[in-house]
C-alpha cells in the first residue's frame, strides 16, 4: 500500500491516503508559539512552553479517527435538513472523491473534494507571530448552485498541559469564554484560564461574518454529550447557543453563512488561533490578518525563509532519495528538531518539565549550522548558560526560565547525578561554529555558569574558551578503576544505568573527538602550550581503550563498578555494542586493522536490511542493576533496537577507513524516502527520520517509531553532507575529501561558505570510493584538497577528479 509521494519540485510530501498506518505530523512556527499539525487537520498549539501555556488539547494516544484539537464542518443546505462534513476527512469520514495534503516547509496544504465541494486550506503561522492562520478556500464544483455553512472548530485545554490530564476538580472550574463584537460582523471568541484574564487569552476569529458561536463542548456536541465529534447534534440546527462558557470543556465553533455559491465559484474564509494578552489592544493586528493579501505576503515569508535556507547546500547525486532527503526533507527536519528539542511530537508529549537536553540540543544543532549559523550560535549560548563550574553539565532545561534540572538521574539516589557526555557535545559544536563561520571572538565572549548564590546571583562567569577547557578537564579527571572516564548517570545510552564508579568506553572515545577538534582550535589560536598538554590527555585515553577494552573482535561498552564487562564476548546478551566501534574509529583511538575490524563486527553482528542494531542480542529480561534498557524487549529502542541516531556514527567511521560502499549502504538502509514503498512496515512518515526501527528480534522488525525529534536528523546530515559528499568547513577553508560507492561517475555541490557560493562537481573516472586526485577552482589548480575562504560575495565553480 502507498499512502503519499514526494513532489520535490514543489518541496512537499504528498499524502493521497488519509488512512496513514499512524497519523503523520508537520510542525508550524516556532517554540515561541507553535506546534504540529496533523495530515487530517488536527492540530497541537502551544505558545513559549508546551507544558505551561498549551493552547489546544490533542490526545495523540486517540484513534486516528477521533477528533483532535481542531477541524472545520461544511454544512450543505439540503431540502430536508442538512449534509455535514469535514474537508479533513476525521472527524466525519465521509467517503472522499479527492484527499490530498501536502506536507510542506512549515506549512501543510490540504486539497479535498467532498460532494462536489472543493476545498483548499493552507495552515500555517506567519513568521514571529503569535496565530495560527487557515487559509480556505471553498469552491463549488457542481452544477448547480449550493448553500454552504462552515463551522471551524477549536478544542481548548488547560494552559498546564499536564493538570488538564490529573486534576479535573480544578482546571473546567477555571476555563471560560467570552465573545468580543466588534459590531460590524466581525466577532473574537476569546478564551482563558479565569487567572491569565488580560495575562494569556487565546482568541479565534475569521475574515467574514460569524453568526452565532459555541465555546461549551457539553452544548456543541448535545445531548450531554452523547451527541459525538462525528455528528455533533448543534449543527443540526440553523445557528449555534452563543454561550459564552463559564466553566468547563471550553471549544469555539465559528457559525459561517457562507450563502450560496454558484457552479465554480470560489469563497474565501480566513481563520485565526493565536494568543495574546490583551484581546482589545490586539484587534488592530487581528484585523490586518483577514485580508487575503496580507495572508499570501506571509506565506511568501516563509518561502522566502526556507528558499534562503536551503539554498546554503544542495547537492545532485545518482541517488533521488538521497537528493530529496538533503535538498529538503532531512534539512527541515535539522531545522525544527534544533527548534524544538525534544520537547513536544506525537511520542514527546511535552508535559511536565523537560524542556530542552544538553546534549539532545549541542547536536542538533551541528545539523544547522552551515544553514543557519547564527542562530546556531544563539542556542549555544543557551545551552552555555547551564553548564556548571565544575566542566560538567546540568541536564536539561526550560529556555523561557533557564531553570535546568538533573533529568532521570534525579529519580535514582544511589547513582550519580551527571551524565557522563553532556557537557562533551557542546564542544564538538562550538569548534563546528568556529570552523562554520571563523567568528573566533565567540570564544571569548563570557557566559555565566549555572550555579547560583541564595539570592540567585550568578557565582561565576567564564569565556566560551574557558567553558570548554572545562570540560575536558572534568572527563580527565573523573576516571574510574582502568583510567577511562566514569559514566555517571548514564553516557549518551541514557538507559544503561550503572553503579557508581563504571567505566564508559563511548565517552572516552567521546573524550577523543572533542578533545581532538579542541586540539586545532587551540593551535589556530596560538595557543600550542594548552594544545600540547591535551595531546597528552588524547595520547593517555587512547593508551587506555586499546590497552583495556579490545575485546578480541571489537570495542566492549562499558566497566561496571565491579569490573565487570559489558559489551564482551564474555556476555550471553549485550555482547557487542555499536557505539563502541564507531566511536573508536571516529577518535582515532582505533588505528589500523583494529578500526577494520571493530567495523566489520559492526557489520557482521549488528547489521540488518532496516539499519544497525544498537546492541545484540538484546537483554531478555528486567535487570535492575542494568537499569532502563532492560526495561524494553529485544529489538525495541536501546535492547538492540535499530536506534537510528547511531548509524550515521557507523557511516561517518566507514568513511574514516575509505570504505565508500559501505558507508552509502548504511545511509540508503535507512533512508526513510527509500521506505515509501513498504509503508505498512515502517508505518512512520517518509519525509523524516523515525528514532528507532525495530530490530530484528522483534517480529514486527522494520516498524519505525517516534518520528520528527531525534539526533538522527543531525547526525545523518552530517554524515552524508560532511563525510560521505565530503564537503566540510575547516578553520581555514572548506574541505573536499568525498567517500562515494564506487560506481557514482559524477555528482554536484553547491555550498555557501563564509559569504562566497562554491559549485563543486566531482567526477569519478576511475571508479573509486575516496582521494582527491586533482582540484581546480575558477580555472587555477590548487594543492590538496582544501578550497580557501574567499568571502567575496561571488560564485566560484570548482571541478575536482577522484582517483
Ligand atoms: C533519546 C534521548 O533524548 C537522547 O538524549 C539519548 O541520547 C537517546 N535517547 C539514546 O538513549
Amino acid at each position: 500500500m502507498n499512502y503519499g509521494y514526494f513532489d520535490d519540485k514543489n518541496r512537499e510530501y504528498v499524502i493521497t491516503n488519509p488512512m496513514t498506518p499512524i497519523k503523520w505530523i508537520n510542525y508550524v512556527g516556532t517554540l515561541n508559539f507553535g506546534g504540529f499539525v496533523d495530515h487530517t487537520g488536527g492540530s497541537l498549539i502551544c505558545k513559549g512552553d508546551p507544558a505551561l501555556n498549551r493552547i489546544v488539547k490533542y490526545i495523540p494516544q486517540l484513534p486516528s479517527s477521533n477528533f483532535k484539537g481542531e477541524t472545520l464542518y461544511l454544512r450543505l443546505k439540503k431540502d430536508q435538513g442538512y449534509k455535514i462534513f469535514s474537508p479533513y476527512f476525521v472527524p466525519t469520514l465521509d467517503d472522499y472523491d479527492k484527499f490530498e495534503c501536502r506536507v510542506g516547509l512549515q506549512y501543510t496544504k490540504y486539497t479535498t473534494e467532498f460532494y462536489g465541494i472543493k476545498t483548499e486550506i493552507i495552515v500555517f503561522i506567519p513568521i514571529g507571530e503569535n496565530r495560527l492562520i487557515r487559509d480556505i478556500r471553498i469552491t463549488n464544483l457542481n452544477e448547480e448552485t449550493v448553500v454552504i455553512d462552515a463551522i471551524p472548530v477549536v478544542e481548548y485545554t488547560h494552559f498546564d498541559a499536564l493538570k488538564q490530564f490529573t486534576n479535573a476538580d480544578w482546571c473546567p472550574q477555571t476555563l471560560m469564554s467570552k465573545l468580543v463584537d466588534e459590531g460590524n460582523g466581525n466577532k473574537v471568541l476569546s478564551q482563558y484560564a479565569f487567572k491569565n484574564k488580560g495575562v494569556a487569552e487565546n482568541y479565534f476569529t475569521s475574515n467574514m461574518e460569524i453568526s452565532s458561536i459555541e465555546s461549551d463542548r457539553k452544548i456543541f456536541l448535545g445531548d450531554n454529550e452523547y451527541g459525538t465529534w462525528q455528528q455533533p447534534k448543534s449543527l443540526l440546527n440553523e445557528e449555534l447557543s452563543n454561550t459564552e462558557a463559564l466553566r468547563g470543556d471550553n471549544i469555539g465553533a465559528l457559525m459561517h453563512h457562507l450563502g450560496e455559491i454558484k457552479s465554480g465559484e470560489t469563497v474565501r474564509l480566513i481563520t485565526q488561533l493565536g494568543q495574546t494578552d490583551n484581546i482589545e489592544n490586539e484587534l488592530a493586528n487581528i484585523n490586518k490578518f483577514r485580508d487575503g493579501p496580507v495572508v499570501d505576503q506571509e506565506m511568501e515569508k516563509l518561502a522566502t525563509f526556507w528558499d534562503g535556507y536551503l539554498s546554503k547546500y544542495q547537492t545532485k547525486t545518482p541517488d533521488a532519495s538521497l537528493n530529496t532527503m538533503i535538498n529538503i526533507h532531512n534539512a527541515r527536519q535539522c531545522y525544527i528538531t534544533k527548534n524544538w528539542s525534544r520537547y513536544l511530537s506525537l511520542y514527546q508529549l511535552g508535559l511536565g518539565a523537560r524542556g530542552l537536553g544538553f546534549r539532545d540540543s549541542s547536536q542538533d544543532v551541528m545539523g544547522v549550522l552551515g544553514n543557519t549559523p547564527e542562530e546556531g550560535r544563539e542556542l549555544i549560548e543557551m545551552i552555555l548558560h547551564v553548564q556548571k563550574r565544575d566542566g560538567s553539565a546540568m541536564h536539561q532545561f526550560n529556555p523561557k526560565t533557564m531553570i535546568a534540572n538533573e533529568g532521570d538521574s534525579r529519580e535514582h539516589e544511589d547513582r550519580p547525578n551527571y551524565y557522563g557526555d553532556d557537557h562533551l557535545w557542546i564542544i564538538m559544536a562550538v569548534c563546528a561554529y568556529i570552523k562554520e563561520t571563523g567568528n573566533y571572538d565567540f570564544l571569548n565572549k563570557e557566559i555565566p555558569f549555572y550555579e547560583k548564590d541564595s539570592a540567585e546571583n550568578v557565582i561565576e562567569s567564564g569565556t566560551v574558551l574557558e567553558h570548554l577547557l572545562r570540560g575536558i578537564e572534568f572527563t580527565y579527571s573523573n576516571v574510574g578503576q582502568h583510567g577511562l572516564p566514569l559514566l555517571g548517570f548514564a553516557d549518551w545510552n541514557d538507559t544503561v544505568n550503572l553503579r557508581t564508579g563504571a567505566e564508559s568506553v563511548f565517552i572516552a572515545n567521546q573524550f577523543g573527538v572533542a578533545i581532538g577538534e579542541l586540539i586545532g582550535l587551540l593551535k589556530e589560536l596560538g595557543k600550542d602550550d594548552i594544545a600540547g598538554k591535551f595531546e597528552g590527555y588524547y595520547d593517555t585515553i587512547k593508551n587506555k581503550v586499546n590497552e583495556h577494552c579490545w575485546d578480541g573482535e571489537w570495542f566492549v561498552r562499558y566497566f561496571d563498578s565491579d569490573g565487570s564487562i559489558i559489551g564482551s564476548s564474555q556476555n550471553q546478551e549485550g555482547k557487542i555494542y555499536t557505539n563502541a566501534q564507531s566511536w573508536s574509529v571516529m577518535s582515532g583511538f582505533a588505528e589500523g586493522d583494529r578500526a577494520v575490524q571493530a567495523l566489520d563486527s559492526v557489520n557482521k553482528y549488528l547489521n540488518t536490511s532496516n539499519g544497525i542494531k544498537l546492541s545484540y542480542p538484546g537483554y531478555n529480561g528486567y535487570d535492575e542493576d542494568k537499569g532502563g534498557v532492560t526495561t524494553y524487549p529485544p529489538g525495541t529502542k536501546e535492547n538492540g533496537g535499530i536506534f537510528l541516531h547511531s548509524n550515521p556514527w557507523v557511516m561517518i567511521a566507514e568513511t574514516k577507513i575509505g570504505r565508500g560502499d559501505r558507508a552509502y549502504q548504511y545511509y540508503n538502509q535507512i533512508n526513510p524516502a527509500t521506505k515509501n514503498e513498504k509503508i505498512d512496515e515502517f508505518e512512520s512518515a517518509p519525509y523524516n527520520y523515525p528514532q528507532n526501527i525495530l530490530g530484528d528480534e522483534h517480529p514486527q522488525f522494520g516498524l519505525g517509531r517516534n518520528s520528527w525529534l531525534s539526533g538522527t536528523a543531525s547526525w545523518t546530515f552530517q554524515a552524508a553532507t560532511k563525510f560521505i559528499l565530503g564537503i566540510r568547513p575547516d578553520y581555514s577553508g572548506l574541505i573536499v575529501d568525498p567517500c562515494i560507492p564506487k560506481d557514482w561517475r559524477e555528482f554536484t555541490v553547491t555550498r555557501e561558505f563564509r559569504g562566497a557560493t562554491y559549485i563543486i562537481q566531482v567526477k569519478n573516472p576511475d571508479g573509486v570510493c575516496k582521494g582527491v586526485k586533482s582540484m581546480i577552482a575558477d580555472g587555477v589548480a590548487i594543492a590538496g584538497n582544501l578550497l580557501p575562504v574567499y568571502g567575496d560575495g561571488q560564485t566560484h565553480a570548482v571541478e575536482v577528479i577522484m582517483g
